[in-house]
Parts: structure tokens; sequence; C-alpha cells
């Protein structure tokens, strides 16, 4: 019954998964609303086609609220975006979203993975070093905004 309720008011429990490039429209758009230079769904299609791109999704239903896409070459990643819904954001559903993705380059024989974070982001920062990750080095002015990014590193296995 209260399942049912839930349903009927559309507050299903996320549900994590793999990213397919059906999904490039839906990421692209929550993309477009989290970050000042949002990428088109041709870009994130081409990602998600790329052989060495790996891509989780955050479903509620059948509506992308978040995703993940990260890079691997030789035997390192990058993470290249994470984000969620702004709806949905302050819920801990970065977190779950970014273990799977982890456990998932882990698996593929990633060693280490390394991201490009801006100081001022104070929600990614905490979400990083709560996963794990570290500084290693920081860019200064690398955001058109002239904020610096700090550079992350968390090795698997
Ligand atoms: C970063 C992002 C993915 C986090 O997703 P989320 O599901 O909302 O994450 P959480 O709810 O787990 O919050 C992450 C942490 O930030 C904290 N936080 C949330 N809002 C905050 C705020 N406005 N200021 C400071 N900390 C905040 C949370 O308390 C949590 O910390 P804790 O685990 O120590 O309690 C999400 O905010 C987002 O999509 N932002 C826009 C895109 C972006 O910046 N991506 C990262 C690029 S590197």
């Amino acid at each position: 019954m209260i399942k049912l309720v839930a349903r009927l008011l559309g507050h299903r429990k996320p549900a994590f998964g793999e990213a397919r490039p059906v999904d490039a429209a839906a990421i692209a758009a929550v993309h477009g609303v989290s970050f000042q230079r949002g990428w088109g769904e041709d870009e994130i299609h081409r990602l998600l086609i790329e052989r060495n791109v790996v891509a989780h999704r955050a479903m509620s239903g059948r509506t992308l609220i978040g995703f993940i896409l990260s890079r691997i070459a030789a035997g390192e990643a990058e993470i290249l975006s994470v984000a969620i819904a702004p709806a949905w954001r302050g819920r801990a559903l970065a977190g779950p979203l970014l273990d799977l993705h982890l456990r998932r380059l882990a698996g593929l024989g990633v060693g280490s993975v390394f991201l490009e974070v801006d100081k001022q982001n104070a929600p990614a920062r905490r979400l990083y070093r709560r996963a794990g990750f570290r500084e290693v080095g920081q860019r200064q002015g690398y955001y058109q905004s002239g904020a610096a990014a700090l550079v992350l590193r968390r090795d698997l296995g």
C-alpha cells in the first residue's frame, strides 16, 4: 500500500545502472541545467558510443535524474562529468552512483581515477572526499569564472 501511494505520488526510490546511447538526450538535459556550458545531445551521444567511456545513470521510474561519465586510457580513468538533477540534489544520490561507477572501473582493471573540481564547489568536494579522493594538484584560473580547479585522485583496488 505504501509502495503504491509512493508510486502514485512519484516518489519512487531511485535506481542506479549503466547508461546507454539512448540516454543521450536525458543526460544532455541534466547536464544543461547543471553546468554553465552544457554539452549537446550529439556530444554526449558521441561519448556514450566510445568504447573506452563508462557511463552510469540514476533513474526515478522512467526519468533520468543523474549521470556520471568517465573515459579510460592506459589503466587510468578520468571522470568527465557527474550531475544530479537540481530537484534531486541533497538526498545523497551522488554517493551511491559514484560508488557503482568506481566498482565498475575497478572491475575493468582501472588502477587510478582522476578528476577536476571547482575549488568553490562545496557539495562536489564533500562527495569526493567522502568517496576517498585526495587532492594531488591545482590548476589556477581553470574555469571561465576564473576559479581554480583542484585535481583529485583515488586509487582503486
Ligand atoms: C555535486 C552533486 C553531483 C552532488 O549530488 P547530491 O546527490 O546532491 O550529493 P549529496 O546529497 O550526497 O551531497 C554531497 C555533499 O555535499 C553536501 N552539500 C549539499 N549541498 C551543499 C551546499 N549547498 N553547500 C555545502 N555542502 C553541501 C551534502 O551535505 C553532502 O555532504 P556530506 O555527505 O558530508 O553530508 C550535485 O550537487 C550536482 O549535480 N551539482 C551540479 C553539478 C556538479 O557540480 N557536478 C560536479 C562537477 S565536478
